[in-house]
């Protein structure tokens, strides 16, 4: 087993056992304006929509988890499986592991279970300096993905022991990737945010969608801390509140994936209201799955869209092209940030 095999290994190990979720991602400082004549039927509320050009039964992701290890390859199929049947879009974890090592290909090739998904390679930013634009392209097209998301991790690099901190040069790498391969490339952040300065420069590298990754959910310099006993008890609520990263990212105008400590389905239509695209979830999918296997994962994926639906159908939304952007009103914390930043709430 190499250092990436092992670091995978521990990684599921810790969210499983440990309390790994900090700071708050503001969505209690989102609230939804009720409409008491919604003008549909609950049932007729169409919560699907299309990213990437792949239509979606819910505006959902099961976020970039793992692979690279056989625990890692038995939970992508798991959790592909349900994103096929309930039609959801899928993230495989970093494919670092099967470019050092192809025999681990399997543990991140889903395609058998979840023909129909959107899938979306992953690899980190640092990596695209060492690792050509066509080595990338290969392990892509070994798992028949639709596209890739580059994650970007700076906080949680300082924490690791084995972390990449060098991060000059990304940008230009990450814009010679784009320009390289015919996939669209996303930009992912991982739980500390993309500001509107970072989203402006990952506009001009070519990527072709944000993930705000944002503070409030899953926190890796917490995790790798854990890991590597470095002290990052003041960096563990570092960040951008995910609620507050949609309105930084969304003013690149590129279509935005909301994901970090969203938790149920009214958290995903404030997202869609605040101006993502798309929502993704990680962690929650992984410990139900440990708990409760594939039943227990379709049944919180049927809450989620029950949630959805209501928040929907409560502020008179028939499809979510009509909540996105829909007004909201927020809370004192949220309302600071946009207005010291100079945001459109
Ligand atoms: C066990 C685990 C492993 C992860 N591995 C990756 C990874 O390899 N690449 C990546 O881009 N994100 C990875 N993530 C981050 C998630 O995709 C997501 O951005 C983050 O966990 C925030 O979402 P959450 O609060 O819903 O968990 C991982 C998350 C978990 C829980």
């Amino acid at each position: 087993m190499n250092l990436t095999e092992i670091r995978k290994i521990e990684h599921l190990d810790i969210c499983l056992r440990e309390a790994v979720e900090t700071g708050d991602p503001l969505f209690e400082d989102v609230r939804l304006v009720h409409q008491s004549l919604p003008e549909t039927d609950l049932e007729k509320v169409d919560t699907s929509c299309e990213f990437l050009g792949k239509k979606l039964d819910l505006p959902l992701m099961i976020a970039a988890i793992t692979g690279g290890c056989e625990e890692a390859g038995r939970i992508n199929e798991a959790l592909a499986q349900v994103a096929e049947k309930k039609g959801l879009a899928f993230g495989v974890g970093s494919q670092r592991a099967m470019i050092e090592k192809p025999e681990l290909t399997q543990t991140f090739s889903v395609r058998s279970v979840a023909p129909s998904v959107l899938l979306l390679g992953n690899i980190g930013i640092t990596a695209l300096k060492e690792v050509s634009p066509e080595r990338v392209a290969q392990a892509v097209e070994a798992i028949e993905a639709d596209g890739l998301c580059v994650h970007i991790n700076p906080a949680q690099e300082i924490f690791q022991n084995e972390g990449d901190d060098d991060f000059s040069g990304c940008v230009d790498a990450l814009a010679r990737l784009c320009a390289a391969v015919r996939f669209p490339v996303v930009a992912k952040e991982v739980g500390n945010g993309i500001s509107r300065e970072a989203a402006e420069l990952l506009k001009g590298t070519g990527v072709r969608a944000i993930d705000v990754g944002g503070l409030g959910g899953t926190s890796w310099t917490l995790i790798d801390s854990l890991r590597s006993g470095k002290d990052s008890s003041r960096y563990r609520e570092w960040g951008i509140p995910t609620a507050a990263a949609i309105l930084e990212a969304k003013g690149a105008s590129l279509p935005v994936i909301a994901t970090g400590g969203l938790r149920n389905g009214l958290d995903m239509a404030k997202a869609i209201a605040l101006g993502a695209d798309l929502c993704g979830i990680a962690l929650p999918f992984l410990r139900v799955l440990a708990k409760d296997g594939i039943p227990g994962v379709e049944k919180y994926v049927d809450g989620l869209e029950r949630d959805f639906r209501h928040a929907m159908f409560l502020t008179g939304c028939k499809n979510v092209e009509k909540l996105k952007n829909k007004s909201v009103i927020l809370g004192a914390g949220l309302k600071e940030w946009v207005d010291q930043r100079n945001l459109d709430g």
